[in-house]
């Protein structure tokens, strides 16, 4: 160690430059000047630093302080000792620059979060061969600009998946493929020059916020167990609603009101947009058939990979009557060009192949399991509801306090799960309380400490 460090010293084998001169403490100064690089990206992932009796012969300064600023390191998360390979840098550049504000990091121990699947079961393998096909076999065009409406490979084979699956009634030339479900309302709401848009209450508060900002107006159904009450509809121009299985409540829309709902569309030739997002996961009874399959000149019929693979493929699907075609591919267009061509392509693939009508049965008896299991696990005096498909159900509590309560017991307990009031679900007073419990999104191996703490917070509450 000297009372007069040189202004900067280069470390052993590595381009990076040290001012330890500032008067800051030689290991502050070493600690800092490591960041510096790391965060530049001067120092990248994987690189491997000085062992520590060197650089504290380079540098000049003791193997004490070089040990101290590199543990400090480590415990930041910048860099990593490994066995046999010495201390390596950890963190990317883009990493370590965010603030932690900026890193969602989760709050809870236990997944119990509504309308999410299992993220660690998406499917890899057959996804990534699947892929392998798609890049072997796509022409090269397709590297190009393409159709907004999507690859002919996807709306064949979805066309073809959604008529035997979800009774649709379609070619492919009614399809057009979207980044998801909140892509399809913003194209819908920009596409139909309507003013009124009637919607279900409760439902999801960003997708009225969609509607809302395309300056329509919206008007509330309320939904009973028959569904959406069709008691409101003056002036609509456009309904949105999850007739299939009702988000968050899981009611489904009974055969009257559909009948009612699509004599009411053709009357005023008002648009009905059907949004199935789970339509796959039905436990004990058939599937319902669409909506669309009665009425494609009414219904717009939205579909979604979101729940069915994951939310972070985005892709979705409408299926769109003739007379709105153009202007719904021409908006796609001029928001984003074209859904991204190797997802699209990989999707085909999966399709054709199987390898998604296999997934969707795994995971549907899966998710039965841990619905089975939840529900069994469920205190007996409780009310629930809308187990009987979808990714949640429902714990029905007396009031806005019981639901606050029962929310902040299950957080207390390490759990997450939705409120039916304090999520935003409803807008007037009428709204119903209680819990939303969502399990799909756990991984299997917690799955079951989830349901035992949230058993524990709902007898503590
Ligand atoms: C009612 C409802 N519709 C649709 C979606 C799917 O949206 P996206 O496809 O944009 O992920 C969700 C997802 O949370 C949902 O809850």
């Amino acid at each position: 160690m000297t009372n007069h460090p040189p202004q900067d010293r280069a470390t052993s084998g590595l381009d990076i430059h040290l001012d330890l001169t500032r008067g800051r403490g030689l290991r502050v100064g070493l600690e800092e000047g490591l960041r510096q690089a790391i965060r530049s990206g001067r120092l990248s992932r994987g690189t491997r630093l000085p062992a520590t009796r060197t650089l504290a012969r380079d540098i000049g300064v003791s193997r004490g302080t070089v040990l101290a600023a590199y543990a400090q390191l480590a415990a930041e998360g910048w860099i990593a000792g490994r066995r046999g390979s010495g201390t390596v840098v950890a963190a990317d550049p883009t990493i370590a620059d965010l603030k932690p504000a900026d890193v969602v990091a989760p709050t809870w121990r236990y997944d119990l979060r509504p309308g999410l699947p299992d993220p660690s079961s998406f499917p890899r393998a057959a996804w990534l061969r699947a892929l392998r096909h798609a890049l072997a076999t796509a022409p090269s065009e397709l590297f190009g600009y393409t159709d907004p409406r999507g690859v002919p490979q996807l709306r064949t084979e979805l066309a073809g998946y959604l008529r035997r699956v979800r009774g649709l009634h379609l070619t492919a030339g009614n399809l057009i493929v979207t980044t998801g479900f909140t892509q399809s309302l913003n194209l819908l709401m920009r596409a139909l020059d309507v003013g009124r848009v009637a919607m279900e209450e409760p439902s999801l508060p960003f997708h009225r916020a969609i509607v809302r900002a395309a300056d329509h107006e919206v008007i509330l159904l309320p939904v009973d167990d028959g569904g959406a009450q069709l008691t409101n509809l003056d002036g609509a121009g456009a309904v949105v609603l999850t007739p299939n299985r009702q988000h968050p409540l899981g009611v489904t829309l009974s055969p009257t009101r559909r009948s009612q709902l699509l004599d009411w569309a053709r009357a005023t030739g008002a648009y009905v947009i059907e949004d199935d997002y789970d339509g796959e996961f039905r436990y004990d009874s058939h599937p319902l058939g669409s909506l669309q399959g009665l009425d494609p000149s009414s219904v717009i019929y939205a579909g979604t990979a979101a729940k069915s693979l994951a939310p972070g493929l985005r892709l979705g699907w409408l299926a769109v009557p003739d007379a709105l075609l153009n202007r719904v591919a021409e908006l796609k267009r001029q928001t984003d060009g074209q859904t991204g061509i190797l997802e699209q392509l990989a999707f085909a693939e999966f399709l054709r192949s199987g390898a998604y009508d296999k997934h969707v049965r795994k995971q549907r008896l899966r998710y039965r399991h841990r619905r089975d299991a939840l529900l069994a696990a469920l205190p007996p005096h409780l009310r629930t509801s809308g187990a009987s498909a979808g990714l949640n159900l429902l714990i029905h509590l007396p009031d806005e306090k019981a639901e606050g309560e029962a929310v902040a017991a299950a957080k207390e307990h390490g759990v997450v799960v939705g409120g039916l009031t304090q999520d935003g679900y409803y807008e007037s007073e009428n709204a119903t309380s209680g819990l939303i419990v969502g399990y799909a999104a756990s991984p299997e191996h917690a799955f079951h400490q989830a349901v035992e703490a949230l058993v524990a917070s709902l007898r503590s509450s």
